[in-house]
């Protein structure tokens, strides 16, 4: 392994309908991202994990193919990122068992991810358990430098170096045959959901990126609030509408709107939450109404994006067996 350019991996998983909280925490950072790592960014849908959970193979698939086109309706741009399916390339689970012969069990007895589900009483299957060993694969298979995610999924990271190192410890002969990534964390943290809490597709509290119109405006109408009423000065600082309003609207225009808040009134009228929602809703609808339009003709014609996939699954797959060669060699197999 020498002189490897910075490199981004990360791993999605194909869980349909994306919302809000994937926009702002996930993917608005991938099309930034993709400006610096250009041409070394790999960007997969993670449907070997996904079967985990979903036993239903037309869902997968459905699911896998709606995340794809999500991802380049909102601007991933194929030039710079390689996009594919984690399952057309099976390097990654031939990688796996090697790191897996490298890992105690006890590392992935730690897994939070896989305490929690056991903890809310879901009997694991080995495929959970081994969850960790999988994600590491997807990362040092692409020799990664860095992997964008969300909280949650840090331990899984420090697990990946932890099993970059064993590797070389065990089999590198002096040498690092696999590269320890470092992760980045996404700057927007949590996007609250229509309850308040952390919006996810698991607490059904969320506002679907491409939900418009009346739809759309019947789901804001559910953000929760308190009970003051019109005309009633509001606090912004508490209030879950106002929260999603910052995530599209910045400078003066939030100042002004900041300003109807706290006195409860926009030109001498009263102004309340209903007003705030009639805002927010306008402002989802027209901050993705490009990327709707693009998502639509997606789904109209589902050959380009299915190019898109198989194209990156080449490039993929030529990155991966460059690795497997390394790791097949240090470790003794032909
Ligand atoms: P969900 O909670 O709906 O199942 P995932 O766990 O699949 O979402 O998350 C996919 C990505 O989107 C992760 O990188 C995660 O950090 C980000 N994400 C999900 N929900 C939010 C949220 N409410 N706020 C910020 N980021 C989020
Ligand atoms: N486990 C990640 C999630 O639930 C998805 C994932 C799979 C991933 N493999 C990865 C993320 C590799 C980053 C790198 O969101």
């Amino acid at each position: 392994m020498t002189d490897l350019p910075p490199r981004l991996v990360s791993g999605i998983q194909p869980s349909g309908e994306l919302h809000l909280g994937n926009y702002f925490g996930a993917i608005a950072q991938f099309v930034k991202l993709q400006e610096e790592y250009a041409g070394n960014c790999f960007v997969f849908i993670a449907d070997y994990h996904a079967l985990t959970t979903v036993r239903d193979a037309d869902t997968l698939r459905t699911a896998v193919f709606d995340v794809a086109a999500t991802y380049l309706s909102l601007g991933l741009d194929p030039e710079k990122v390689t996009l594919f399916r984690q399952s057309d390339v099976n390097e990654h689970v031939e990688l796996s068992w090697l790191l897996a012969t490298v890992t105690g069990t006890g590392l992935l007895e730690r897994a939070h991810s896989y305490k929690d589900k056991v903890a809310k009483g879901i009997r694991p299957s080995v495929g959970l358990f081994y969850y960790p060993v999988l994600m590491a694969a997807d990362i040092l298979i692409y020799d990664a430098s860095v992997v964008p995610v969300g909280k949650d999924q840090v331990q899984h990271i420090e697990m990946a170096q932890d099993m970059a190192t064993h590797f070389n410890e065990a089999f590198g002969g002096g040498q690092n045959t696999l590269r320890r990534p470092e992760y980045q964390l996404s700057p927007v943290a949590k996007v609250p959901g229509l309850d308040g809490e952390k919006m996810s597709k698991s607490y059904d509290n969320t506002i679907p990126i491409f939900l418009s119109g009346k739809k759309l405006k019947k789901r804001v109408a559910q953000v929760v609030t308190d009970s003051k009423s019109l005309g009633d000065p509001l606090d912004p600082d508490t209030c879950n509408v106002f929260a999603l309003l910052k995530l599209f609207v910045h400078g003066d225009e939030l100042e002004q709107l900041e300003g109807w808040y706290r006195s409860g009134a926009r030109d001498g009228q009263p102004f309340g939450y209903g007003h705030a929602k009639q805002i927010l809703a306008a402002k989802i609808d027209a901050h993705f109404a490009d990327a709707r339009a693009k998502y639509e003709a997606h789904q109209a014609d589902r050959s380009q994006v299915e190019a898109v996939l198989q194209a990156g699954a080449e490039r993929a797959r030529t990155v991966a067996r460059a690795t497997m060669d390394r790791v097949r060699k240090a470790s003794g197999l032909r």
